[in-house]
C-alpha cells in the first residue's frame, strides 16, 4: 500500500480544515449534542474499559475521545488527535476545561499515523474517514495502530438525499456555481456514503467482524438563520467557497437554501433527519 496520491490536494484540504477551526470551537458543544446517539453508538461497539488506550483520529474539538475519556480510569489514556493543529489546541482546551488528566492531544494525519503499530485497544474516528484522499490507505493505518483483537468505530454520514441538514447547502451552492460542490474527484462529507463500499474498504484492510449501519439522527435548529450560520461555520469547503463570492451569490444560495428548509419546520424550528453510518471492526 503506497502513500497517498496527490501532496498538493492533501495539505489544501489540511489548510482548509485550520481555517473553520474557530466555527467548530464555537459550536463544539452542539456538534456533541447533534451526535450524541452516534457517539453513544460508537463508544458501546467499542467498549473502552479500564487501562485501555483509545485514539481519535480526526477528533475536531473531541467529543467522542471526551466521552471514552472516564471509562478507561484508571490506567487508560485517550490520545486526541486531527491534522489541523488548529482542531487539536481546541481538543486540548476542552479537556483541560473538563479536568481530564487522561488526555493527551496530537497533531496526527489519518493518512499516515505517525504512532507505533499496535500502540491502541480503541480507534474512533467521528465524521473524518470521508475527507482523507486514499480511505482505503487510511483504514490500514487505523489496523496497524490497533493491537491484535483491539476495536474500531468509525462514522461517515450516509447519502446526500438523506441528510437535508447539510445536503440542501451544497445543493444551493452547486445549482449557484453550476457544477457540483465539491467537485468530482475532492473527498467531501458524502464521499464514503455507500454503505456497501464501506463495508468492502474495512474487508479490505484485513479486518475482522466487520459490521455497517446506519444511525438515523436530527439535526434540529431555532431558525432557519441559526441553522445557516451554524452550518456555514462548520462546513469547510462550504465556508471557503462562500468567503470567496460576491454578496449576491451568497444570498442567492442562502434564499434558494431557506425555501428547501421550509419542508422541515418543526414546532421548535427546524428537524433535518440525518443518517450516519457506523462502522465497526476489530483487529484479528
Ligand atoms: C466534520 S469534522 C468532524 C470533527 C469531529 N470528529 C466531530 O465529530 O466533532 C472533520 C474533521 O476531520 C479532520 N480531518 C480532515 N482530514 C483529516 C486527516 N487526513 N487526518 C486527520 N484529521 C482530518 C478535520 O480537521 C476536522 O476536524
Amino acid at each position: 500500500m503506497g502513500a497517498p496520491a496527490n501532496d498538493e490536494l492533501r495539505t489544501n484540504l489540511h489548510r482548509m480544515w485550520g481555517s473553520v477551526a474557530d466555527g467548530w470551537a464555537a459550536h463544539a458543544d452542539d456538534v456533541d449534542a447533534r451526535s450524541a446517539a452516534l457517539t453513544a453508538a460508537m463508544i458501546r461497539a467499542t467498549e473502552p474499559r479500564a487501562g485501555d488506550r483509545v485514539l481519535e483520529l480526526a477528533c475536531g474539538p473531541g467529543g467522542t475521545g471526551l466521552a471514552a475519556a472516564p471509562l478507561v480510569e484508571p490506567g487508560g489514556e485517550v490520545v486526541l488527535s486531527d491534522v489541523a493543529p488548529e482542531m487539536v489546541t481546541i481538543a486540548a482546551a476542552r479537556a483541560g476545561a473538563l479536568g481530564r488528566t487522561n488526555v493527551r492531544t496530537r497533531t496526527l494525519d489519518l493518512e499516515a499515523i505517525a504512532e507505533p503499530d499496535a500502540a491502541f485497544d480503541v480507534v474512533l474516528c467521528r465524521e473524518g474517514l470521508m475527507f482523507a484522499t486514499d480511505p482505503a490507505h487510511a483504514l490500514f493505518e487505523m489496523r496497524r495502530v490497533l493491537r491484535p483483537g483491539g476495536r474500531v468505530a468509525l462514522a461517515v454520514w450516509g447519502p446526500q438525499a438523506r441528510n437535508p441538514w447539510l445536503g440542501i447547502l451544497l445543493d444551493s451552492l452547486s445549482e449557484q456555481v453550476g457544477m457540483p460542490v465539491p467537485p468530482p474527484g475532492i473527498p467531501g462529507p458524502f464521499s464514503l456514503s455507500d454503505a456497501d463500499r464501506l463495508r468492502a474498504l474495512l474487508h479490505d484492510a484485513d479486518l475482522a467482524d466487520v459490521g455497517v449501519r446506519e444511525i438515523e439522527l436530527v439535526q434540529s435548529a431555532p431558525s432557519f438563520a441559526e441553522w445557516w450560520d451554524r452550518t456555514v461555520a462548520l462546513a469547510g469547503p462550504v465556508s471557503m467557497i462562500l468567503g470567496g463570492m460576491p454578496a449576491e451569490g451568497v444570498q442567492a444560495i442562502r434564499a434558494r437554501a431557506d425555501a428547501a428548509a421550509q419542508a422541515y419546520t418543526s414546532a421548535s424550528g427546524l428537524d433535518f433527519p440525518a443518517v450516519s453510518l457506523l462502522a465497526t471492526a476489530r483487529r484479528p
